[in-house]
């Protein structure tokens, strides 16, 4: 199967679709220091169901304003230019990979309770340990499984093999897929997100967060946050991946990164932290809707 499914997974890369060109635009702007917000939102204005989703998520409960916004301007300056771009490329990536209606897929309910639990855990540590940047942790927490997405999208065959696996043999999804396809949603996350030259610290994340210590000096503290977001969203509840046993966080290798740079980490209650989430579930819900259309 792994020999097999090595040719395949060449084929897959190759024929992911591009990402639309409103978000490789965007991309572009969120490099460039001189872009500003009537340039993110007259690149936003171009694209009409693009448009509706801003404003749909600046109207959302999640963020919470005071007035209605109408506008994509509006939305810009009430929201920033990062974290719309942000919104728009992560509903982009999302919904170049949306399966055909008739497609079996796995429970996407679960991938994306996960997903947003480990976005919203991430950036909750950022903000307690004062380490790395609000939008890319919460945003690199969001997308880091999107390899998951990617294969069983392409390869649900076989992924549904990996699946099964996962559960009858109580391991991790990562350990299946090894077994079965010789490769990870990890190296895959990566991959796409190369493919779609996405900011190189979003594609880390979704590269390194099963190996934090292989990743670059510049994104590893960020890929170790959402790393023990990762571990934190399973721990409590709100996992999708598989049984890894009893993980002791504090000897995990994102642990001992974070307290090597914020030694504070030490005397934080992580259970408790993400107990107190008391959003998360609206949060989860919000985001689920406006990720998927
Ligand atoms: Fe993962
Ligand atoms: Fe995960």
């Amino acid at each position: 199967m792994i020999a097999d499914f090595a040719r395949k997974l060449e084929n897959i890369i190759n024929f992911i679709p591009p990402i639309p060109a409103v978000i490789v635009e965007l991309i572009r702007a969120l490099d460039d220091e001189n872009s500003n917000m009537g340039t993110i939102a007259r690149v936003i204005a171009k694209d009409p169901p693009m448009s509706m989703n801003v404003l749909k998520v600046a109207n959302s409960a999640f963020y919470r304003l005071a007035n209605k916004v109408s506008t994509v301007d509006h939305a810009v300056k009430m929201l920033g230019v990062k974290e719309i771009s942000m919104i728009c490329v992560s509903c982009g990536a999302y919904q170049a990979l949306k399966p055909p209606r008739d497609a079996g897929t796995f429970n996407l309910q679960e991938f994306w309770k996960h997903s947003v639990a480990t976005g919203v855990i991430a950036r909750t540590l950022c903000k307690e340990l004062s380490v790395g940047d609000r939008q890319t942790i919460y945003f690199g927490g969001l997308l880091h499984d999107i390899g998951k997405v990617v294969l069983d999208r392409f390869a649900h065959d076989v992924y549904k093999i990996v699946m099964q696996i996962t559960h009858d043999e109580c391991i991790a999804m990562i350990e299946a897929e090894k077994k079965i396809l010789g490769e990870s949603h990890d190296v895959i996350g990566g991959l796409i997100m190369d493919k779609w030259k996405f900011p190189f610290v979003l594609a880390d994340i979704a590269r390194f967060h099963h190996n934090v210590s292989a990743s670059s000096e510049q994104s590893r503290p960020s890929v170790a946050l959402c790393a023990l977001a990762d571990e934190l969203a399973r721990l409590q509840f709100y996992g999708f991946g598989g049984n890894k046993g009893g993980v002791i966080l504090e000897e995990t290798q994102a642990f001992r990164i974070l307290a090597g740079i914020a030694p504070g980490i030490n005397n934080i209650d992580m259970y408790k932290l993400v107990q107190d989430l008391e959003t998360l579930r609206d949060e989860i819900g919000e985001m689920e809707k406006i990720l998927t259309g």
